[in-house]
């Protein structure tokens, strides 16, 4: 595919330095699995006390609420590391990601992940707990999906 090649030829310099360099290597693989235990840890510490408040208990939900309101900085931040490290895995073996089918079904559920994200936040300002229990449980499925496929991908792309 001359797309792949060109793209392979332009990260050359960055593959060569990956695949050479011990300590290139470990950082930005750290970077990648750093962020996904602080963002993904809380994230789904966050979901499990979402799906733990008893419901129509208004005092416990409103200070949920404003737990919840908190956490989304931390993971989103942590989301923007593990994008970036994530651009810097792909690019160290662009032939082999770019046709890969389970690098691109990874891809498609952290958009899921993004999208499940922005309906929390709505539900949660509306107060809808039927939609915010909802959206948790889909978190869950994703954060765990998501790592699957990442472990897939180093094991058997
Ligand atoms: C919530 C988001 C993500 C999670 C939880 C996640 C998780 C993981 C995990 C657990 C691994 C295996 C690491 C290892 O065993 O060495 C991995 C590998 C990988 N991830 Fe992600 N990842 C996420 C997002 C991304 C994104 C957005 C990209 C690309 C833009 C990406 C690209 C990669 C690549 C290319 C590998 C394979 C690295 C290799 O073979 O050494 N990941 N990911």
């Amino acid at each position: 595919m001359p797309f792949v090649e060109t793209l392979s030829d332009a990260v050359k310099p960055w593959s060569e330095l990956y695949s050479h360099s011990k300590v290139v290597s470990v950082a930005v693989t750290f970077a990648h699995l750093g962020a996904l235990l602080v963002g993904g840890g809380i994230a789904v510490a966050a979901d499990r006390s979402t799906l733990r408040v008893a419901a129509g208990d208004a005092d416990a939900e409103r200070r949920h609420l404003l737990d919840l309101a908190g956490t989304h900085r931390v993971v989103i931040g942590a989301l923007v590391v593990t994008v970036l490290s994530g651009v810097l895995l792909f690019a160290s073996d662009v032939e082999t990601f770019a046709v890969s089918l389970v690098y691109w079904s990874k891809m498609a559920l952290v958009l899921a992940l993004l999208g499940n994200g922005l309906l929390m936040q709505r539900a949660e300002r509306g107060a809808r707990w039927g939609a915010l229990r909802r959206s948790a449980v889909i978190s869950l499925a994703l954060w765990l999906l998501i790592t699957l496929l990442g472990v897939v991908l180093v094991e058997a792309a």
